[in-house]
């Protein structure tokens, strides 16, 4: 099993979606010791915005694509690669000003293709990336989950079924701002949703414990 794991936290050592995004690919872990583990963090390195430039590079076949253009292309290519070749997807994402952050954005939008992750048919849309898992750790300060103001649930959902990826899985860490005693109550909720999502054959490990563990 190939894992891609995809944080996109501004934080480091802090963030919380990464840590969850972290325990979910332990659970697949635990469950095989064999699987392999791509890891993107777009805080750590970000991926170049979707620019006049990048559009002409994309738009220009490969022959004839300056040495410049096709790098862009290429940063691009390596992001796809890295999504065809996995089994199941992780990803890490805060919520930020309603949205998803912009790594996130840039990563959506380099790994978006016509042709090679998507095509149009006579039928309409098919997305080209099928049979994987994804799994989405989603971190906010406040509560939005099933409310209209959850502009991240539906983005996601829409553009990951564009591009074929149709078994989606969201863990919610809801109120990290609404102090102390809820931040604690949404990571325990969010651990016990991975033991529950990821990992249901496993022995339930106490999460309450390493949901504690995390925020120590
Ligand atoms: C720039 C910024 C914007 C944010 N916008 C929102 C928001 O619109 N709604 C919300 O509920 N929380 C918002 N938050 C809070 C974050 O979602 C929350 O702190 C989350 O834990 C961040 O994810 P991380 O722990 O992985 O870094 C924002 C935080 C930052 C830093």
């Amino acid at each position: 099993m190939n894992v891609l794991q995809i944080n996109s936290s501004a934080r480091r050592e802090a963030s919380h979606s990464t840590r969850l995004a972290n325990r979910i690919v332990q659970r697949l872990r635990d469950a095989d010791p064999d699987a392999t583990l791509t890891l993107r963090d777009l805080g750590l390195k970000p991926h170049p915005v979707l620019d006049e430039a990048t559009l002409g590079a994309l738009f220009t076949p490969a022959s004839q694509r300056t040495p410049e253009q096709a790098a862009r292309v290429a940063l691009d290519d390596a992001l796809i690669a890295e999504i065809q070749a996995a089994d199941v997807v992780v990803l890490g994402v805060p919520m930020y000003n309603f949205g998803v952050p912009a790594s996130l954005k840039n990563w959506i939008d380099a790994i978006a293709r016509a042709g090679v992750t998507f095509r149009y048919t006579e039928k309409g849309p098919e997305g080209l990336l099928k049979g994987k898992k994804v799994y989405v750790a989603l971190t906010r300060g406040g509560k939005y989950r099933d409310t209209p103001a959850d502009s991240q649930v539906p983005y996601l959902k829409t553009v990951f079924s564009f591009l074929g990826l149709t078994d989606v899985v969201f863990v919610y860490a809801e109120g990290l701002n609404l102090g102390a005693d809820a931040e604690q109550m949404a990571i325990n909720s969010a651990y016990q949703q991975i033991e529950e999502a990821v990992h249901p054959l496993a022995p339930a490990k106490a999460h309450v414990e390493m949901a504690e563990l995390e925020l120590a």
